[in-house]
């Protein structure tokens, strides 16, 4: 595997103490009890060569990654109409902003702010018999890994403290572009935020966005080679929210970070890379993380462009 192993090593010994400016998300409090001084990395490239440092193999909340897997698989159930209901633009504006809604009649500007993902929730409902069941499914039958759960704790701390997601829900079914009962989608959404997973466990669950002839061990593809770069394409341009041209800017890879501290960053035909530290810059995307992916993308030479 190239020389990614020690590039990674000497990156994170490097960045191990660096002065982490970063704060941890605290708006869901369940998030604060995660210990800030966390730091993993795993890489895990297209031909299955893996590496993973640090807290790597410990569980963490991944929060707005999960954006992936629900557009995912409602892209695979909704097929083109989806992007009637969810747009494809960036929105230069923070993840949990109801801002732009008014002017855009309902419509979120991308399926990775909070809005698009409620609105991927709701499509998702119509589609499935049991959501929550049936999405964790998904995800266990993608990644090939039967330990894929929810932290109640998490789903639960946000249910008590989701007002801006309340209000989003509310405001979109306003104009008619959420379907089904409020409850039920926040519900739902709530608990795919909550999924948890490791480092590794992330790397390898979306490397049918890097691996163009990637299959489940059922034999199926997940998406299309056409969808698959469409996601690519949303990732690059919105999986930061107000800070995605930083993103694509700095390290040059389609990505997407949550409020846990994750970030997943994918290049297609080589690898899937994930970087877990709970501190967060204002944006929201962890701060250590993007300066790890900067520094590995520069060190490595590999970034797509
Ligand atoms: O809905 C929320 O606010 C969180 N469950 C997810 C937000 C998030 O991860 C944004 N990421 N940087």
């Amino acid at each position: 595997m190239k020389n990614y192993h020690k590039i990674i090593t000497e990156i994170y010994s490097d960045l191990k103490n660096v002065n982490d400016i970063g704060k941890v998300a605290n708006y869901i409090p369940e998030l604060a009890n995660v210990s800030d001084s966390n730091f993993g990395v795993h890489i895990t490239t297209i031909d299955r060569n893996s590496f993973g440092i640090g807290d790597s193999d410990k569980k963490f909340s991944i929060q707005s990654i999960s954006k992936i897997l629900t557009l995912t698989l409602a892209y695979q159930l909704e097929g083109e109409k989806l992007w009637k209901r969810v747009d494809v633009e960036p929105s230069g504006n923070p993840f949990n902003s109801l801002l732009q809604l008014e002017a855009d009649l309902g419509i979120p500007r991308n399926p990775f702010i909070n809005a698009g993902a409620i609105v991927v929730c709701d499509i998702l409902i119509s589609h499935l018999q049991h959501p929550k069941e049936d999405f964790l499914a998904f995800c266990k039958e993608i990644s090939n890994n039967p330990h894929l759960k929810y932290d109640e704790k998490v789903a639960q701390s946000e249910k008590s403290s989701g007002y801006r997601n309340i209000a989003l829900c509310n405001f979109i079914k306003s104009f008619g572009n959420i379907k089904n009962d409020i409850d039920i989608v926040l519900d739902f959404y709530f608990y795919t935020c909550a999924l948890e997973m490791t480092c590794k466990e992330v790397s390898e669950i979306f490397l049918f966005l890097a691996d163009d002839h990637f299959i489940t061990q059922k034999g199926k593809r997940v998406l299309t080679m056409s969808q698959a770069k469409r996601i690519n394409a949303i990732l690059l341009t919105c999986g930061f929210y107000d800070e995605s041209g930083e993103f694509a800017f700095r390290v040059g890879l389609p990505g997407k970070s949550g409020v846990g501290g994750g970030i997943i960053a994918i290049h297609p035909d080589e690898f899937c890379i994930t970087v877990w530290s709970p501190k967060l810059n204002k944006k929201g995307n962890s701060y250590k993380g993007m300066l790890f992916l900067e520094q590995f993308t520069t060190a490595t030479e590999s970034s797509i462009f």
